[in-house]
């Protein structure tokens, strides 16, 4: 916590899901570029090591907050410092986690959750970033999605449905914004190696195990590919990184699978 940022004339950019993974990563990127950062995880442990490191290496200044961003209270703390950001220049959210039962042997409460964290905070958090964006008619938000977010059937329901969620919301809301300065991007990436798959919810998935290696990404070119195509004058609000999981995308949107996708996800109606 302690260093407060935003009160000076630096840019700031924000990450939730900054103590792993993607969120780590862009963390590293945005202080390379000399933002100031506020980062959001519920291990605080994570973000203090995080933040040392970045200020000593970088010279930026670094606020962090602890919230589970699955509490309503907790998740309006991070939205009120989010909306006071003046100079925000990239919000990320990048919270979120996997699940591996099937429906409807699944804990609700944790699929409760997920659309917490995956929808709501995302809905929310977008929100508070884009009133001082919009009031500076300038900024980035990238909210990751998943290449699952074009499929299904994959005994992910609630996963596949968050993630097609945040694509359509960030297609939407970059239509909305499209006047105000605001560039939005659904990031959708394939199978990567973070702790996002050894997590708790998980455990016993076997993916890390069952998947062709050739289907990983690497998490760093995922984040460098989304910064590079949020800048680019002509660009898609979804951004899928690698050719494989672009035909995956099409292949779960285009009709003309309509026939393959309902073999794939068991749909045949008895
Ligand atoms: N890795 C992949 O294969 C993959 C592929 C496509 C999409 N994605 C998506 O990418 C995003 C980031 O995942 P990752 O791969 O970077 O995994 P990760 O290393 O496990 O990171 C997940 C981050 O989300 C945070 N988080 C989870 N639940 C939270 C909650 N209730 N409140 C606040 N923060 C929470 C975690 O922090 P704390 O535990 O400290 O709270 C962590 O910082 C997720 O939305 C995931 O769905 C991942």
């Amino acid at each position: 916590m302690a260093e407060q940022i935003g009160e000076n004339d630096r840019l700031v950019s924000a990450v939730s899901g900054a103590s792993s993974g993607f969120g780590a990563i862009y963390a590293r990127r945005f202080a390379e570029m000399g933002h100031d950062l506020f980062l959001v995880a519920r291990r605080q442990d994570r973000l203090d090591e995080l933040a040392a490191e970045l200020r000593e290496k970088y010279g930026v200044r670094v606020e962090t907050m602890r919230a589970d961003l699955s509490k309503p209270d907790e998740l309006l703390a991070v939205e009120k410092r989010i909306e006071l950001l003046k100079n925000l220049e990239y919000m990320v959210n990048s919270a979120g986690f996997g699940g591996n039962r099937q429906f409807p042997d699944v804990d609700i409460d944790l699929e409760t959750r997920m659309i917490q964290v995956h929808c709501i905070a995302t809905m929310r958090l977008s929100r508070a970033a884009l009133l001082p964006m919009t009031a500076r008619r300038r900024g980035r938000l990238i909210n990751i999605a998943s290449a699952a977010g074009y499929l299904a059937g994959w005994g992910a329901a609630d996963y596949t449905g968050t993630k097609a969620y945040i694509l359509t919301f960030s297609r939407s809301l970059q239509a909305d914004v499209r006047n105000k300065g605001v560039r939005v991007q659904a990031l959708a990436p394939g199978f990567v190696k973070t702790e996002f798959h050894d997590s708790e919810t998980m455990k016993n998935s076997g993916v890390k195990e069952k998947i062709w290696r050739p289907l990983w990404c690497s998490a760093e070119k995922v984040v460098d590919t989304s910064l590079r195509q949020i800048n680019r004058p002509i660009r898609t609000v979804a951004c899928v990184p690698t050719l494989l999981y672009k035909l995956v995308a099409w292949g779960g949107s285009a009709w003309c699978l309509a026939p393959l996708r309902v073999l794939f996800s068991g749909g045949r109606v008895r």
